[in-house]
């Protein structure tokens, strides 16, 4: 039988900066409360960086722990992909950046662009290396200062986001191609560029000169929300021959409690197989798939062969799903 190179999952990793700012926090500052948050998000808490910590200090902080996992010194990452919306210039990538703080050899080394959907969309693009065999110990790592994009005066979007990071190590594994062989099995990514004006940032280098501060349309984004993730989680399922019956761990992108619950309900996947981290760390972009895996493994929910879906929507709009067998 042929042998089929797959992209495995071989170690995880996270970082939370210590900061943490409650919803009681908020309501000093913007016309809010603990009530109102809690109840239309699920969100408690979040994590915030503090001042002197760029994002590329959070994404090398969960490196280093995600490499620790998978029993791999930064001597052997040829490959790191960096999923953030909020790099520390314009130019260079995070991602060169972070191979120069971990002191990585010289290899490949980019940032991926999709906001909240990043983490979903390096995956995959970094599987185009590893399961090509162009790339032996790969760093995929989403990375978030979100709170650097805030409106501190409009509340209802500066209460939603946090910072953090969260990283896997890749690494070429061959099996049969079969649904029970580790790896990234399947995946589904999608764009609608014509939703841009519900969520995306007022500034850029080419337009504003400036960094510029988070737009978001909220009650617009969440009614695409529950109805584009399904989209395509039965798009990557179907891809893999799957049924919603076979996954062990749903892992969303954690930007609202009311939106996992309703994607939950709407594919009959049971709540309990739900990885939630939205109450501690609110919405962290990029960052929040790996952090939320990174939690469940830690905690010895999440197992090896374990199949895991991850999710994801975001700026774009952007999302996708993607299937794993750890
Ligand atoms: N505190 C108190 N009241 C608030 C707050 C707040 N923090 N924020 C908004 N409100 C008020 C509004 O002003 C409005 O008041 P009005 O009726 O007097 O005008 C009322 O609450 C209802 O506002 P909505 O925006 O309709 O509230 P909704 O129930 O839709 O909840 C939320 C807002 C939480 C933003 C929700 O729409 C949501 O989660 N949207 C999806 C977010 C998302 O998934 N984003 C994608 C990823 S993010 C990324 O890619 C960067």
């Amino acid at each position: 039988m042929t042998e089929v190179l797959r992209s495995a999952i071989t170690g995880v990793g996270a970082y939370l900066p210590p900061d943490v700012v409650t919803n009681e926090a908020l309501s000093k500052i913007v016309d809010t409360t603990d009530e109102w948050i809690t109840e239309r998000t699920g969100i408690r808490r979040r994590h915030r960086a503090a001042d002197d910590q760029a994002v590329s200090d959070l994404a090398v902080e969960a490196a280093r722990k995600a490499l620790e996992a998978a029993g791999k010194t930064p001597a052997d990452v040829d490959l790191i992909v960096v999923a953030t919306t909020t790099a520390d210039l314009t130019f260079p990538a995070t991602a060169a950046i972070v191979q120069r703080k971990l002191g990585c050899p010289v290899g490949i080394a980019f940032d991926v662009q999709a906001v909240c959907s990043g983490f979903v969309y390096a995956l995959t693009v970094a599987d185009g290396f590893v399961a090509r065999g162009n790339s032996q110990c790969c760093l995929v790592i989403g990375a978030e200062t979100m709170t650097r994009l805030m409106d501190w005066t409009d509340r209802g979007t500066c209460v939603l986001f946090g910072d953090g990071a969260g990283a896997v190590v890749l690494e070429p594994v061959a099996g049969q191609g079969a649904n029970t062989d580790k790896g990234l099995i399947s995946f589904a990514l999608r764009c609608d560029g014509t939703k841009q004006d519900l969520l995306y940032v007022d500034g850029g280098p080419s337009t504003t000169g400036t960094v510029g501060k988070l737009r978001m349309a909220g009650n617009q984004v969440f009614k695409h929300a529950v109805i584009n993730i399904s989209e395509s989680i039965e798009a990557a399922l179907e891809k893999a021959g799957l049924t919603i019956a076979d996954v062990d761990w749903f892992i969303p992108h954690q930007a609202n409690q009311r939106i996992l619950h309703g994607v939950a309900n709407r594919l009959g996947l049971d709540e309990n197989k739900v990885i939630q981290t939205v109450a501690d760390h609110a919405n962290t972009s990029a960052a929040s798939i790996p952090l939320a895996f990174s939690a469940a493994v830690d905690d010895g929910r999440i197992k090896p062969g374990d199949l895991l879906l991850m999710e994801a929507m975001g700026g774009g709009l952007t999302w996708g799903a993607c299937l794993v067998r750890l």
